[in-house]
């Protein structure tokens, strides 16, 4: 069975409280994370770029303030988060769009750069969505995707998985009240492809000149690359 109907109702019932349990639980870093995102992706001119899974709106809002004169879309298929995104954003020219990241409803070569936080551990299939991404930037344009990696198995690895086990599901039935989504982040984390592994499926999508950073202890991983041309 597809994950898509449990992950959109999944975000549809936390978006009102994913801001403040974002910041908790990364101990304010994750915006930083969101910059690089952006600055990787390079200046769009007067193009227009993408943000996937935008959720409650910060990489798009990020992109906008740093190239305002760009057209940035923001997309995701949870009409809750859309809607905090909306609300957060009010006063920032971007354009919320519903769309599911499986079947782009975009032109091929449309895109200066698209970008998403926290997507792929969501989706079926990892390739598709990246040849989904690949097929809607123009040639030369640059992919960027923010999201956790599974820890490595090294000395920190105990004390991170205590964190992953039992701190962010208790946070998330502190501040968001449900354990079960922020419990459903750590298993997806864990079962979720490794840095490497994630950028040898950005290769076989086609991408050139693939590379990844890791932050947050070895937690958090960017990877980028260029659609070919
Ligand atoms: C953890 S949130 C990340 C939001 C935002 N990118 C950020 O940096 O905070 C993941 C988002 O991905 C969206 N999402 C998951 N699967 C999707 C899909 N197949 N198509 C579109 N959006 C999807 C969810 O609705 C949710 O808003």
């Amino acid at each position: 069975m597809s994950k898509g109907p449990g992950v959109q109702k999944m975000f549809d019932g936390i978006a009102s409280d994913y801001d403040q349990m974002n910041r908790v639980m990364t101990m304010g870093q994750d915006q930083k994370w969101r910059r690089f995102v952006v600055e990787k992706a390079g200046d769009p001119g007067k193009g227009t770029v993408l943000d996937l899974a935008t959720g409650t709106g910060d990489i798009a809002s990020l992109t906008k303030s740093s190239h305002p004169d760009a057209l940035v879309i923001g997309a995701d298929f949870s009409f809750n988060m859309l809607l905090e995104a909306a609300k957060r954003f009010a006063g920032q020219s971007v354009s919320w769009q519903s769309c599911d990241a499986n079947f782009l409803p975009y032109r091929d070569n449309s895109f200066e750069s698209v970008t998403f936080g926290y997507l792929l551990r969501n989706v079926d299939d990892s390739l598709r969505v990246l040849q989904e991404v690949r097929r809607v930037l123009k040639p030369g344009a640059m992919v960027v995707c923010l999201d956790t990696t599974p820890p490595a198995r090294n000395i920190l690895y105990p004390f991170i998985r205590l964190y992953f086990r039992f701190g962010i599901p208790l946070l998330g039935r502190l501040i968001a009240s449900d354990e079960s989504a922020y419990a459903y982040l750590t298993g997806s984390t864990m079962k979720f492809h490794t840095a490497d592994e994630l950028a040898g499926i950005f290769r076989e999508a086609g991408f050139l000149d693939v590379g990844y950073q890791k932050f947050m202890m070895g937690t958090i991983g960017v990877h980028w690359g260029s659609a070919p041309n």
